[in-house]
């Protein structure tokens, strides 16, 4: 049986344990659910204050040049590339994951003429099928949906572009994204990647891996805050050919001319459209703080070890009541989160978080645990599956008072 003090010996030797210094947490919590609201780090508070004191309060209009706002998104890109393997040219901060792909998959398709459909997957985050729909309706495309996992093999000289989560925001399973792009420009189509479930959580090689567009999350392993802007990249040699739709004044070469036409930037500014949401966009980049001195190597490998932790607890504890896994075993094929079934999920994740102990429940019957590699300690999640030992066995959700199935957190 795994004993406490050996998960308290790995937090000793834990040589990631410094950044949890770098968060604000509260008292007697511990927070599993990084990977849908990430905590706050230390770094976003002052700097937010003094945006609101000096740069808005004091400074007024001239803080778009003088407090580098107007560049802002740029400067927190580069910051961000770093982690996403990229470069700093290759990444921007703005508007919503939902709003890039949309974006992004109309720029793409302009780039393949001819070809008849877009590529997703089933069971993909909601919102990005909704987007998929709706962009192919509007462009005369079909959309065609394949279960995650065989869009390499589904991929056809019809697809102009396939889209695709890097790691499933339901099991957390992880593609190989070098191999699936691969597959997708062998069809002479184009990839774009939902990093939403991995930037800031596992290791990520944009450039190496032949990506050519992705969009990622703000709010979650990088902990900007809730609504924080997603991020874009588009490959260096796909921006002279990058068309996107929501061609807004922030995407114009000289946008303070104010000229009728349109001109688009350079570069990565083309995928901006509009005024950014300043205060937003401003706490993610002081939140990335919490990543400085820090390698994405460490943070996946750390990330490996609390799954691998978790998931042997949960056989240990949890398995004779039912419990079961619905994220992959082997460490190479999942991101930071690990999702358990059981009939009662809903009561489950309830009575967790009556005691402290927050995770997430998706419908029917999933329970999702994140693990954000910065701040969650072994002992923490020794701590949570007794936690859930002692739910279970006592059926405490019982004790609660009813309310509506729906997601909970
Ligand atoms: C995989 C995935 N894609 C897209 C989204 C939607 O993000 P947004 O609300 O920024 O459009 C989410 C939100 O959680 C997500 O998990």
């Amino acid at each position: 049986m795994i004993q406490r003090d050996a998960c308290l010996a790995r937090d000793r030797d834990d040589p990631l344990a410094f950044a949890r210094e770098r968060f604000e947490l509260p008292a007697g919590v511990i927070y599993l659910d990084g990977n849908s609201l990430g905590a706050l780090p230390k770094s976003v508070r002052p700097r937010i204050d003094d945006v609101i004191a000096r740069e808005w309060g004091g400074d007024l209009i001239a803080s778009w040049n003088k407090a580098g706002w107007y560049t802002a998104p740029g400067r927190a890109g580069a910051k961000l590339a770093r982690l996403l393997g990229a470069k700093p040219g290759e990444v921007t901060v703005t508007d919503s994951i939902s709003v890039n792909l949309f974006k992004l998959l109309v720029a793409a398709a302009r780039m393949r003429p001819g070809r008849r459909e877009i590529l997703a997957e089933a069971g993909n985050f909601p919102s990005d099928n909704h987007i998929v729909e709706s962009a192919a309706r509007m462009l005369g495309l079909a959309a065609r949906f394949v279960p995650a996992g065989e869009i390499a093999a589904a991929v056809t000289e019809e697809t102009a572009v396939a889209t695709l989560s890097h790691v499933n925001y339901r099991t957390a399973a992880m593609q190989d994204m070098a191999a699936v792009t691969a597959a997708i420009h062998a069809a002479g189509a184009l990839a774009i990647w939902d990093l939403a479930h991995s930037s800031g959580a596992v290791e990520l090689d944009l450039d190496g891996s032949g990506a050519d567009f992705a969009v990622g999350c703000g709010y979650k392993y990088l902990n900007g805050g809730p609504g924080s802007p997603s991020h874009v990249f588009v490959a260096e040699r796909h921006q002279a050919a990058f068309d996107q739709p929501l061609q807004g004044w922030f995407g114009h070469a000289d946008p303070f001319r104010f000229d009728d036409g349109f001109a688009r930037a350079p570069g990565i500014r083309a995928a901006l459209c509009s005024t950014p949401p300043m205060l937003s966009l401003l706490a993610f980049e002081a939140a990335l703080e919490a990543f400085d001195g820090v390698e994405m190597r460490e943070v996946a490998a750390k990330g490996r070890a609390l799954c691998d932790l978790f998931i042997a607890l949960t056989d240990e504890r949890l398995a004779r009541f039912g419990v079961t896994l619905a994220t992959p075993r082997e460490a190479a094929r999942r991101g930071s989160h690990v999702s358990l079934r059981h009939p009662e999920a809903f009561g489950i994740v309830r009575a967790l978080i009556a005691r402290g102990i927050v995770g997430d429940f998706r419908a029917p019957d999933a329970m999702r645990f994140g693990f954000a590699p910065l701040y969650i300690r072994f002992a923490d999640i020794y701590d949570a599956v007794l936690a859930m030992e002692e739910v279970i066995g006592t059926q405490a959700w019982r004790d609660l008072a009813p309310v509506e199935a729906g997601a909970v957190t």
